[in-house]
């Protein structure tokens, strides 16, 4: 299977920090958010990637290319640990890039794979979120997939005056964790929505995706929404991921990820812990 991951937006919820910098490229504790994304696309057996850029993206195709430079650097200092490092990002996998033209909306971006993907089912993955859990978010849902033969997205319940920031879900639990969707709503206003089931960002979708695409009109935000054309298919079916979705781009939650991150590594937990001590004791 092959993956998309958009990454063409502005990142205005992250200016000035995205002025001039891709937010998929704002490092969360030691390495970019893409490079995170891409891990779980290869842990969940994917290797081909599309990413969709746009401008002032270049920073994106430059940390998956080799570097000659910094890796001879690295080879005559000795330092192989970190050449090893560098090698292994541009090994990750087979990386292509399209660039969407316009800002015209997530549903727009995906379109802009369909050449690179033919008819064939294929993942989707957002290139500002962060999954982690004992099975990687995208290879739930392509075993969801695989059982049902239809296309399937991530879920998670989010807080109800937090609704409007996501696609919504209403659906009928066929299994644990597995929902068949009736309805989805982009953005919905707190009370209008039909549930607190939200999309988390990850996605694996039927080849039709691409003409229901074709056939959506511009909604929220007059954008072509990818969860307009999604209600266009003959079926699909949401799974609540058995883990956590972090939500880069908004910088609170940017903020959090990194510090859960470094305390995940144990070279830094330690003085990461007497530090925020130090921190709380100076604010009370
Ligand atoms: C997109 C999707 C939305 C989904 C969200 C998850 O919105 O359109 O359905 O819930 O990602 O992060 P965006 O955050 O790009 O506005």
């Amino acid at each position: 299977m092959k993956a998309v991951i958009p990454a063409a937006g502005f990142g205005t919820r992250f200016l000035p920090a995205t002025k001039a910098q891709p937010k998929e490229m704002l490092p969360v504790y030691d390495k970019p958010t893409i490079q995170y994304v891409i891990e779980e696309a290869v842990a969940s057996g994917i290797d081909d990637i599309l990413i969709v850029t746009g401008r002032n993206k270049r920073s994106i195709e430059d940390h998956f290319d080799k570097s000659f430079e910094l890796e001879q650097t690295l080879q005559s200092a000795g330092k192989d640990d970190r050449l090893r490092q560098v090698r292994a990002i541009t090994d990750l996998a087979d990386i292509c890039y399209v660039r969407q033209k316009e800002q015209k909306g997530l549903g727009d971006a995906i379109y802009c794979a369909k050449k690179h993907i033919g008819g064939e089912a294929f993942a989707v993955l957002l290139g500002d979120s962060i999954t982690k859990g004992p099975t990687p978010c995208t290879k739930q849902l392509i075993d969801v997939y695989e059982k049902y033969g239809a296309s399937a997205i991530s879920l998670e319940e989010v807080p109800r005056d937090k609704v409007e920031r996501y696609g919504i879900i209403k659906g009928t639990e066929v299994e644990k964790d597995v929902y068949k969707i009736d309805k989805l709503v982009e953005k919905p206003l707190a009370h209008q929505a039909p549930s607190n089931l939200a999309i988390m960002g990850r996605y694996v979708l039927t080849g039709d995706i691409f003409d229901k695409i074709d056939e959506t009109e511009p909604g929220v935000g007059g954008e072509i929404q990818l969860t307009d054309a999604l209600s266009k298919l003959d079926a699909i079916y949401g799974n609540t991921f058995e883990g956590k979705t972090y939500d880069i781009g908004n910088r609170f939650e940017w903020l959090k990820t990194s510090i859960e991150f470094a305390l995940d590594d144990d070279e830094s937990k330690d003085a990461l812990i007497d530090y925020m001590k130090s921190m709380i004791n100076k604010c009370e």
